[in-house]
């Protein structure tokens, strides 16, 4: 893989930029050809993995199904053919309730960048249980402490709101952006996920897709709310244009790797220069930082491009995977538009609330988390693991002469093999006729990666995390290439 700029600071967990000239190439490539899945006859054998292998999983999925809808609560959680049920998570491992052993590049979703359930913050954790249990409602130490660092490691934040999760941080600093600006217009750029907010479920996945999964919301919800396609700053530059003539944008909202999580990743010049588009039309620049905060460096996406958002959303890491991570960051004169408590109600302010926000427990867990990872430098150790992975994939992918697509930004490590996640709304007939195929594959991929002893995010993603050793990345490996030998 060409390798644009080199960045060999080690404090940051990507070691270069993908060629994202390259990387689309080979995407267009990949979705332009008919699909390489597994061979029937292999298939056969995966499924009994699970019949075999994992009785105890398919009663408690089958009662879920009764009782839950869709049988899982995570939309990215691995159900096909049924959901796993997990009993222990350590590490880089995870073990189900049928006693199989699995290689973790779930990590829950991303927020566990020293592992699952690091013994430091365990223990912490536990101390402050057994102290005050999870929620008092009044000012707790570690509220502050959790502030004070979140401001320390991230230059652009001056001031730290903590809320319940990322889809509740993006819709406080939205109401924030209007709040301030008086505008109302957002733009986001089309394929990102920004939590499921009424305004946000809008172009989601795949670019141009607008209220294609609307269900259930009101068009004026998401009248305010536009998309623009990725890596197209002269696209965004005539929507701002436009905007400016019907009272302006509040917001450029962006997910700093590129849209879902870097699954399509952006030039490296994207961010700096929506920056500059935000500071010529009056707009505020948020980055939604709830997967590369931490993850890619104590001072996340924004340290690594060396762009200053005006508000910055956490998530996930920001409590090291314990409960309520959700957080808004950023300039004082904006953030004072936030402020709580009783003497501020009936003020101007955007108001946000929650009865558990910032309760000790996420706090503290938050706290040591992020101390841990300054300390052991996380995101350095998880980002060359991810490098190890994909240049691990890329070369199997080579041997076996595939047209299978690996690239990634640090430690989020994205696989294609069936291309649905790059198909394009600019092709609605392909679009239409390939999404069922292409998306079957990628979860019997993801059923044959399992069977293999390897949990992956919906079949194509991997996030590594710093208990990912060289042993263990290279046993991930002989594993994937078992999978694909089976194509
Ligand atoms: C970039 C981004 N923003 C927002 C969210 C929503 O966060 P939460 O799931 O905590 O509501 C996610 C969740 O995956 C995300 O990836």
């Amino acid at each position: 893989m060409n390798m644009q700029q080199q960045t060999p600071d080690q404090s940051f967990g990507i070691s270069h930029w993908p060629d994202t000239d390259e990387i689309y190439a080979r995407l267009n490539t990949l979705v332009k050809q008919p699909i390489r899945p597994i061979r029937r006859e292999h298939m056969d054998k995966v499924m009994a993995y699970f019949e075999q292998r994992c009785q105890t999983s398919k009663q408690i999925a089958e009662h879920a199904k009764t009782v839950i809808p869709g049988g899982v609560q995570h939309n990215l959680a691995f159900n096909y053919p049924f959901a796993l049920a997990v009993k222990e998570a350590n590490g880089a491992h995870l073990t189900d309730v049928d006693d199989n052993r699995y290689i973790d590049f779930l990590q829950a979703g991303g927020p566990t960048l020293l592992g699952s359930n690091d013994p430091v913050v365990q223990q912490k954790v536990i101390e402050t249980i057994q102290n005050c249990g999870p929620v008092t409602g009044l000012l707790h130490e570690y509220e502050v402490k959790l502030a004070e660092l979140v401001c320390r490691h991230v230059p652009s934040v001056d001031m730290f709101r903590m809320l319940g999760s990322g889809t509740e941080a993006v819709m406080g600093a939205i109401r924030l952006a209007r709040a301030y600006t008086g505008r109302k217009r957002v733009i986001k750029i089309g394929g990102a996920y920004h939590g499921w907010s009424d305004q946000m479920v809008y172009g989601m996945r795949i670019p141009g897709t607008g209220r294609h999964e609307a269900h259930g919301i009101p068009r004026s919800s998401t009248a305010f709310t536009q998309e623009s396609f990725p890596n197209h700053l002269a696209a965004i530059r005539r929507k701002l244009m436009f905007n400016r003539l019907r009272g302006g944008t509040a917001a450029i909202i962006v997910e700093p790797l590129g849209p879902e999580s870097g699954t399509r990743p952006v030039t490296r010049e994207f961010n700096a220069g929506l920056r500059q588009l935000c500071d010529e039309f009056g707009a505020l620049l948020i980055f939604d930082e709830v997967v590369s905060g931490f993850r890619v460096g104590m001072s996340g996406a924004q340290g690594y491009f060396n762009v200053t958002p005006d508000l910055t959303i956490f998530g996930k890491c920001l409590t090291g995977g314990y409960p309520m991570a959700g957080g808004i960051g950023g300039r004082k004169d904006i953030m004072m538009v936030l402020a709580g408590g009783i003497g501020a109600s009936g003020s101007k302010r955007a108001f946000v609330g929650g009865t558990l926000s910032a309760n000790p427990l996420s706090c503290v867990a938050g706290y040591y988390a992020l101390e841990e990872m300054d300390k052991r430098n996380a995101a350095f150790h998880a980002g060359r693991a991810g490098d190890r992975l994909t240049a691990g994939l890329s070369d199997i992918i080579e041997r076996l002469k595939l047209p299978y697509v690996v690239y990634n930004q640090g430690s989020v490590v994205h696989l294609q093999t069936s291309g649905v996640l790059l198909l394009n709304a600019r092709n609605p007939i392909k679009l239409l006729k390939e999404v069922k195929p292409r998306k079957h594959m990628m979860e019997e991929m993801g059923a044959a990666y399992m069977a293999h002893g390897l949990v992956t995010l919906a079949g194509s993603r991997m996030y590594t995390s710093m208990a990912d050793t060289d042993d263990i990345i290279d046993e991930a490996l002989n594993r994937f290439e078992d999978v694909f030998k089976l194509v």
